[in-house]
């Protein structure tokens, strides 16, 4: 073999082994540019060419371009090998573990007193009541003075009622909401407001903020025996057939007559328990024939309308429906406790207080 041949031979094999050792594809491309590339031996030994005799030229040229070949062929077969292992490497680290158990998503619920209004106003709408809104930010005309409640009653006292302004407060009932339905509307009026209100109260039965439902319908000839009639109707859709309802005199502002609506307890039906301190009723709101004062404040002839209105807080409702015993749990909102309750479906068949 002639020098030139064996150098070649040479060439290729050191070539080979380096190829061989390039641990990754970026050494396999350091070590082409060094066999194959501008500055290589083999390029080197081309330009040897100009200086053999003419006859020997084509077969050394020949001879280099296979080597070149060889070396290439080599790098490839190199590159393929280190991208197989690349990708199984890959399918190693990403491997999934199919047996393990997923996450879970947390399934949202509704706030038992979202539960409680809905249902009361499901209740509302099947006998022809509208569902209407008001400010919870109010004036001191729609919250009393409207509402024919005296300079010196004594809810308006800073005690009771958190003012903003000098005139502007937070309500404390959702009766102003009747005030801007007459205000706005022509009778016939059959409405409900369900919304929060605020008191500066605080303790174990009453909380700064709470909710209340306010129902009012004012139209020609409604008598008290509609009225009667109405919320009889009204308790034992929401509290169950068995739950009486009963009207104790009393006063408010802006009815006359005006009472005080008990239902039977709905925990032991009438028999006394602890829930209504033995007595077998449950104050649940107050009630009475719209005051002819509060029609005039709202431009509404006393002498052609006549109407009722009643109210009462959402919270005990909740409670009373959904059997929770403390009205702060409703504040709490420990997910444990609100976790319990999803729907008030259901509500008479056993679930709540009235079981
Ligand atoms: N707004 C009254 C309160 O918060 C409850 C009430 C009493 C509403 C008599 C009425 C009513 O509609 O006629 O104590």
């Amino acid at each position: 073999m002639n020098p030139q041949n064996r150098q070649l031979q040479e060439i290729v094999a050191r070539a080979e082994g380096e190829i061989g050792q390039a641990a990754n594809l970026h050494d396999l491309q350091l070590v082409k540019s060094r066999w194959l590339g501008k500055k290589s031996e083999l390029q080197g030994l081309m330009k040897l060419l100009g200086g053999l005799p003419k006859e020997e030229r084509p077969a050394f040229g020949q001879r280099v371009n296979q080597a070149k070949s060889q070396v290439g062929a080599c790098v490839r077969l190199r590159e393929e090998t280190l991208k197989e292992a690349d990708y199984l490497r890959t399918l190693e680290e990403r491997r999934l573990d199919i047996t393990m158990p997923g996450r879970r998503r947390q399934a949202g619920a509704l706030h038992p007193i979202t539960l409680a209004t809905r249902f009361i106003e499901d209740v509302c709408i099947s006998m022809g009541f509208e569902v209407a809104e008001g400010p919870d930010i109010e004036d001191e005309y729609h919250n009393f003075d409207a509402l024919n409640t005296p300079d010196d009653h004594p809810a308006r006292d800073l005690s009771d009622t958190f003012y903003i302004e000098d005139d502007v407060l937070l309500r404390t009932q959702t009766s102003t909401v009747q005030i801007r339905v007459m205000e706005t509307h022509k009778p016939p009026i059959r409405i409900i407001a369900p919304g929060r209100c605020y008191r500066n109260d605080n303790d174990a039965s009453h909380s700064p903020v709470f909710s209340q439902l306010e129902a009012l319908v004012v139209d020609k000839g409604v008598t008290f025996a509609d009225f009667r009639d109405t919320v009889d109707i009204f308790t034992k859709r929401v509290f169950g057939e068995q739950i009486e309802s009963r009207f104790r005199p009393h006063f408010f502002p802006f009815t006359e007559p005006s009472a005080e609506l008990d239902i039977l307890c709905s925990a032991c039906k009438g028999s006394g328990c602890n829930v209504c301190k033995g007595s077998g009723w449950l104050e649940l709101g107050g009630a009475g024939m719209v005051d002819p004062n509060v029609f005039r404040a709202c431009g509404i002839d006393p002498e052609v309308y006549s109407g009722y209105a009643f109210g009462f807080g959402i919270e005990r409702v909740a409670m009373l429906l959904l059997g929770i015993p403390d009205m702060r749990m409703l504040f709490e909102n420990d997910v444990r406790m609100l976790r319990q309750f999803r729907s008030y479906k259901g509500v008479h068949q056993g679930s709540g207080a009235s079981s």
